[in-house]
Formats: C-alpha cells, sequence, structure tokens
C-alpha cells in the first residue's frame, strides 16, 4: 500500500510545491517507488520536473474515474520518480467534483489503483479550500504543511486543524516551518510560541535560502545542485523526520 502525503496550505508561496520536490525526489533516491501528482492547474512541479503539461482527456475526465490513470502517468529525469501531471484543465476540477457522486472520495479512487505500484505519493496541492482539497483530506495519510513564520501562520493552521480534526479518519498533520529567517526576531518568536502549543509542528525548519529559490531557474531539486547547502540539509533532516512520524 502506498503513503499518501499532501504538501498543503491554504496560503499560497509559502514552499508547498518546493517540498514536495525536494522531498519526493529524497524518497525515490532511497529507493522507493514514488508518484508526484501535481494538482495545481499552474504546473508548477510539472514545469520543474521537465514533463508537458498535458492531460489527456482533462482533469475532468480523470476525478470523473474514465481516464486510465496509469496511462497518464509520465517518467521523469530521475529513477523511480514518476508524475502525473496538471493542466490548465484542472482549474475546473472543483466543478468536475461537484458534478461527481461522492466528490470527497474522488482523488481517492483515483489513486486507487496505484496502490501498489508506488511506495509513496506525494500530492503538490493548490493554495486554497476547495472541494479539491476536501478530497485531498479523503485521501491523504498526512498532510504536509509548510507554514511561514509569520503572525498569521498561527491562526491559519488552527483554521486547518479545525477543518481537519473534524473529520473521523482524517489524515495526520505534520507542519514545518518553511522559508524561516533565522535573523528575524519576529520568526523566531513565532516558532517558539507555535512548537510550544502543537505537537504536530515537526522540529525540522526549512531556511530561507536561495539554493530553493533557484530551483525553477535549474529545473531540478536542491539535493542535485547544492548538497552541502542549508536547503539542502534541511529537507533530508525533514524528510527523515516525516518518515519517522509515520512509522507506528
Ligand atoms: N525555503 C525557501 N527559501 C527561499 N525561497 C523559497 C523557499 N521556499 C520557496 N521559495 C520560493 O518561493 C516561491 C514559492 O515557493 P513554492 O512554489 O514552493 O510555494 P507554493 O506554496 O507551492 O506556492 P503556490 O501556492 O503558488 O503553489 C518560489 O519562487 C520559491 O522558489
Ligand atoms: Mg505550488
Amino acid at each position: 500500500m502506498s503513503t499518501v502525503l499532501a504538501t498543503y496550505n491554504i496560503k499560497g508561496g509559502v514552499g508547498k510545491t518546493s517540498a514536495a520536490m525536494n522531498l519526493a525526489y529524497l524518497a525515490a533516491r532511497g529507493g522507493a517507488r514514488t508518484l508526484l501528482w501535481d494538482l495545481d492547474p499552474q504546473g508548477a512541479s510539472t514545469y520543474l520536473l521537465r514533463v508537458k503539461p498535458k492531460v489527456k482527456g482533462g482533469g475532468r475526465k480523470l476525478v470523473g474515474g474514465r481516464s486510465d490513470v496509469e496511462a497518464l502517468i509520465k517518467g521523469t529525469d530521475f529513477e523511480r520518480l514518476d508524475l502525473l501531471p496538471a493542466d490548465f484543465s484542472y482549474r475546473h476540477m472543483d466543478l468536475a467534483l461537484d458534478a461527481a457522486r461522492k466528490p470527497t472520495r474522488r482523488l481517492k479512487r483515483v489513486l486507487a489503483p496505484l496502490a501498489r505500484e508506488y511506495d509513496y505519493i506525494f500530492l503538490d496541492c493548490p493554495p486554497s479550500i476547495s472541494l479539491v482539497t476536501e478530497s485531498v483530506f479523503e485521501a491523504a495519510d498526512a498532510l504536509l504543511v509548510p507554514l511561514v513564520p509569520a503572525t498569521l501562520s498561527s491562526r491559519t493552521f488552527t483554521q486547518l486543524r479545525q477543518v481537519v480534526d473534524g473529520r473521523p479518519g482524517g489524515p495526520m498533520i505534520m507542519a514545518f516551518f518553511s522559508m524561516v529567517d533565522g535573523r528575524k526576531r519576529l520568526h523566531r518568536d513565532v516558532m517558539e510560541a507555535m512548537s510550544a502549543d502543537h505537537d504536530d509542528v515537526l522540529s525540522t525548519a526549512i531556511p530561507n535560502a536561495s539554493d530553493v529559490e533557484r530551483m525553477g531557474l535549474r529545473r531540478d531539486v536542491v539535493e542535485r545542485y547544492a548538497p552541502r547547502g542549508r536547503a539542502a540539509q534541511a529537507y533530508r533532516a525533514l524528510w527523515l523526520e516525516i518518515q519517522g512520524r509515520l512509522e507506528p
């Protein structure tokens, strides 16, 4: 059975795609058969993995259970890492789900035939809260939630927990600090306060680092072009910590 991990936050631009990419790469490099499903119509991880943003039949057919999901999966330049790409049709995924029966179960259904093919399935989510998100909450074993340590992130996180905790059998939450500037007093204070209040906040933080920003130019993961940098070290530590929490 595959473990489904969704990088998710209601907020945009917090490091969801960067985390999904780097963690999925590390999982694959560690020997796990790994799939990344780019759920964002903007297709950032599809672009980073050098795959064409093209989903034959579009998002509607896929979530409607009328596509052969295995035929839509593409290989990447990385061994054991596959991609289920996004295309712009995904912007209507909400409407497609709304029209389907049991909409919140659709993503889980799409992934069901892949459970034996992959050890890990990463879902790179768009920044929103919608039917797509609800469907992600049912499909995922854990939500990986990047938190930028600013004043309102604690409030956003509380809202997210309310939504997730309200559902029996819902995903585990693993939040982590992202784009952290250790020189900022505010960042340190927010991190300290949130870590003390919540045991679902991991201890590894991803620093604000130009190595991560460069992913877009290099179309690659930090582990490959800057393995000794702080960012690569942090992603490795984060992946270890996540794996540790997943073990029963
Ligand atoms: N740790 C970091 N240090 C510096 N820059 C970062 C870091 N993480 C992400 N970024 C940059 O911030 C921008 C947003 O990152 P990313 O695409 O990973 O966020 P996202 O949450 O997936 O965004 P969206 O909500 O648009 O999908 C990108 O330009 C990325 O390079
Ligand atoms: Mg993204």
